[in-house]
């Protein structure tokens, strides 16, 4: 691990190569999903949160572990079930009766990356909890305010197939959810790699980390540092807007949302060696940070619109500025 790398001078190329390194790490795990890995590290530089949609063994919990590994960072997984309560994920005071006094524990939350896996089969108290954590960067515990760590990266996964016994999030914890990721299924020669990858033992076990906490931070500063041009973002806005007036909407992208995407496509551009976004950055990241907050109107849902659909429609309504 590059521990002696000069982090203070975070350029782009050296960003670029930084997250290559990361890549080629999560790849000897994560076989195929090129695309997916590149939003999760969209997230990452730009100290956002991941939600992991996906139907079962296509490798959410695995990416989740893959990417903690590879960071020099503290590490906790939390298995959401119904009967997990806030204080399971925050804290809680603890009496002591030697002295009679109180001391606080602090629980699984107060760490670098949290897997939350299986994010709605908790009650929706324990959700908010969590996801009111994640978005203020504190934890609020008997009236005391615990900063998180830094850097802090939620992971959730979620299963869209189990209905049964589950909690769906509701939009507005949707939104905090800088990009949603779906894995899908692996091709089929890739499919066959993953058998033998697994034969003796599962490659996970010998990954080690590729980026320290310091190159991390810088990567997430020089994030902040990339330059966007006003007509940019004023293209950004009008995809926002745009989402707003659709009819087959019911709720369109948010001012939190429009924020995301600024955020995102800056590391975005970053990623791919530059310092100044282009529309393309926007495009690029569009579906994957606005589908999640957009609700479909019963009507076209029972028609069977497809949210994706609807962004890359108005993707192609909206003049591109040159
Ligand atoms: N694209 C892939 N590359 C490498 N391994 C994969 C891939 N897809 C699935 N696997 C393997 O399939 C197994 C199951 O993956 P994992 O437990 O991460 O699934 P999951 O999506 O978390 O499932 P669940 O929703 O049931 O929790 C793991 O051994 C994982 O390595
Ligand atoms: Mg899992």
């Amino acid at each position: 691990m590059s521990r002696t790398s000069e982090t203070s001078a975070m350029t782009p190329e050296r960003a670029a190569e930084r997250v290559g390194a990361l890549r080629a790490n999560l790849q000897r795990v994560i076989r195929g999903k090129t695309e997916s890995l590149d939003i999760l590290f969209v997230a990452l530089l730009s100290e956002g949160s991941v939600l992991l949609e996906d139907v079962p063994g296509v490798g959410k919990t695995t990416l989740a572990k893959a990417l903690a590994r590879s960071l020099d960072l503290s590490f906790q997984r939390i298995q959401f079930t119904p009967d997990l309560l806030p204080t399971d994920i925050l804290g809680a005071s603890i009496y002591n009766p030697v002295d009679g006094t109180f001391s606080f524990r602090k629980g699984p939350i107060f760490c670098n990356v949290l897997l939350a896996d299986e994010i709605n089969r908790a009650s929706p108290r324990t959700q908010s909890a969590l996801l009111e954590a994640m978005s203020e960067r504190q934890a609020t515990i008997e009236g005391r305010r615990y900063p998180l760590p830094e850097p802090f990266l939620v992971i959730a996964t979620e299963n869209p197939v189990e209905f049964h016994g589950t909690y769906p999030l509701p939009e507005a914890q949707l939104d905090r959810f800088q990009v949603q990721i779906k894995l899908g299924y692996p091709d089929f020669d890739t499919e066959v790699e993953i058998l033998y990858d697994q034969q003796d033992h599962h490659p996970l076990e010998d990954l080690s980390p590729v980026l320290s906490r310091e190159e991390l931070l810088a990567l997430q500063r020089a994030v902040r540092t990339v330059t966007v041009d006003r007509s940019v973002s004023e293209y950004l806005v009008r995809i926002s807007r745009e989402t707003r007036q659709d009819p087959r909407l019911a709720l369109g992208v948010s001012p939190r949302g429009s924020l995301l995407l600024f955020r995102s496509a800056q590391a975005h551009a970053l990623l791919d060696g530059r310092n100044y976004v282009l529309p393309d950055d926007v495009r690029a990241m569009a579906t994957h940070v606005l589908s999640h907050r957009l609700v479909l109107t019963s009507q076209s849902r029972y028609a069977g619109v497809d949210k994706t659909e609807v962004i890359e429609e108005i993707l192609h309504r909206v003049p591109v500025p040159v």
